[in-house]
């Protein structure tokens, strides 16, 4: 039992922290582009609706009814076969998986945050060859960046749930919602504005590929920090008599709002200047600073109005991917949290090493396999496979392999239920079938 825990708002704001990461405005707003917009978006947001939102509450439930560590929270609740639900430990390897190229990207944000106001680059050519200098050839800049990245985030995971993780999402998500909303209000006054929302919003099938499929799906998983138990691992230090439903929908709301809005800014400064949507990872890093750029003084101010936010959301997530490992090991190997942070970041900051050297010009090629480097491999890998598995085996874990009684009687204190009959076909039927169909198909598994 874990005695360090969140209030209640704390929680909600560490579990909009999680959620609301780079996912939401680095690569939202890309693969968005990418995708061809509307069409795309809506399958994300309907993923979110029917899939997502089941997951997170059943990923809540678990943490929630064991207030134990990923691993013995599922031994925990199983009605039988405890051995074989030390499926937690499997989280591990998604969190180190997804860590390794997520804090790298991090370390991009606070590079970018220097640019900003110093020297922002002043045309799309210029920013290019900017980002893809350091991206190709300037490793000890990316490495020095990298390893601040991660002191910040296992310096907040060593303070603890109440003073380290919480107290840093109570100052930095408003801070965050704020930059936002200045954000969203500045891009209200250009024209293509409304460009920006038709390219959101209006499903266009003509753009549509149907790759985009498992993409949209993934990053819905991707997104709301979900299937590999980050949620479970913040939901377990929440104090009791929460309704864990309510925060549930709270945090996927917050989570969309926060995507769709960088989206529409992202989107709004680009059409201004008239590009196209497609411009793949570089959006944010290369086509962005140089628009800014255009403004003058005020760009200055709002890419580092922007890098800061990013920074933000990137910190705030990064930590709720550390912090399951951390918890584990501080309560099973009985080492203080601050040893059990170190330790563990210090392993993954060395896999996170080598997903940044894979980026590399001279060690691209070893460090590429296949079609992908490792760092792409890791981001596909996380996204694509391990959380979409990992949500279905939490979902079916709900929904077939606990205790059902204990599961209704808590849950019905939540929902009523019509709702609570809704969304245990969602964890028993739509989310393992819907999304195993759409992994095996899009992975070509059996073809
Ligand atoms: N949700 C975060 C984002 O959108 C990333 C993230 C944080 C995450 N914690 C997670 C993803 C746990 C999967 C699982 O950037």
């Amino acid at each position: 039992m874990i005695k360090d825990r969140f209030s209640r708002i704390g929680f909600i704001l560490a579990a909009t922290g999680s959620a609301v990461g780079l996912g939401n405005i680095w690569k939202f707003p890309y693969i968005t582009g990418d995708n061809g917009g509307g069409l795309f978006v809506l399958v994300y947001l309907v993923t979110i609706l029917f899939v997502g939102i089941s997951v997170f509450i059943a990923e809540s439930y678990v943490g929630y009814a064991t207030h134990k560590n990923s691993v013995d929270a599922f031994e925990t609740l199983a009605k039988s076969n405890k051995q074989a639900w030390k499926f937690g430990g499997f989280t591990f390897v998604t969190a180190l998986a997804i860590l390794s190229f997520y804090v790298v990207v991090i370390g991009w944000i606070l590079k970018y945050m220097v640019v900003s106001i110093t020297t922002l680059p002043q045309s799309v050519q210029e920013a290019q060859n900017m980002f893809l200098g350091m991206l190709k050839e300037d490793m000890f800049s990316q490495i020095g960046y990298f390893v601040v990245a991660f002191l910040i985030v296992a310096f907040i995971v060593s303070k603890g749930v109440k003073s380290g993780i919480e107290r840093v999402n109570k100052i930095l998500m408003p801070a965050l919602f704020l930059l936002l909303i200045g954000m969203l209000l500045y891009s209200m006054s250009f024209d293509s504005f409304g460009t920006a929302l038709h390219f959101m919003f209006y499903p266009d099938l003509t753009h549509f590929k149907s790759e985009s499929i498992l993409i949209a799906v993934g990053h819905a998983f991707f997104t709301l920090s979900i299937g590999m138990a980050a949620i479970l691992t913040y939901s377990s230090s929440l104090e009791t008599n929460t309704n864990i439903v309510k925060s549930s929908v709270i945090v996927a709301l917050l989570d969309t709002l926060v995507a769709l809005v960088a989206g529409i800014v992202i989107f709004t400064i680009l059409f201004n200047a008239g590009f196209e949507s497609s411009q793949g990872a570089g959006l944010v890093f290369i086509t962005l600073p140089a628009l800014f750029y255009e403004f003058g003084a005020i760009g200055n101010i709002l890419s580092l109005a922007f890098f800061t936010a990013l920074a933000f959301a990137g910190i705030t997530s990064a930590i709720s991917i550390l912090e399951p490992a951390v918890r584990y090991v501080e309560e099973k190997k009985e080492v203080s949290r601050v040893k059990a942070t170190y330790m563990i970041s210090f392993g993954i900051a060395l896999i996170g090493l080598a997903t940044l050297l894979s980026n590399l010009t001279p060690f691209s090629n070893t460090l590429t396999f296949g079609d992908k480097n490792l760092f792409d491999w890791f981001d596909f890998i996380s996204s694509s496979i391990l959380l979409p598995l990992g949500g279905i085996v939490t979902a079916l874990f709900v929904g077939f392999f606990i205790d059902q009684n204990h599961l209704k009687t808590n849950m019905l204190h939540y929902m009523s239920k019509g709702v609570y009959n809704t969304w245990l076909f969602s964890i028993r039927f739509i989310v393992p079938l819907g999304v195993g169909i759409i992994m095996i198909e899009k992975l070509g598994l059996f073809s």
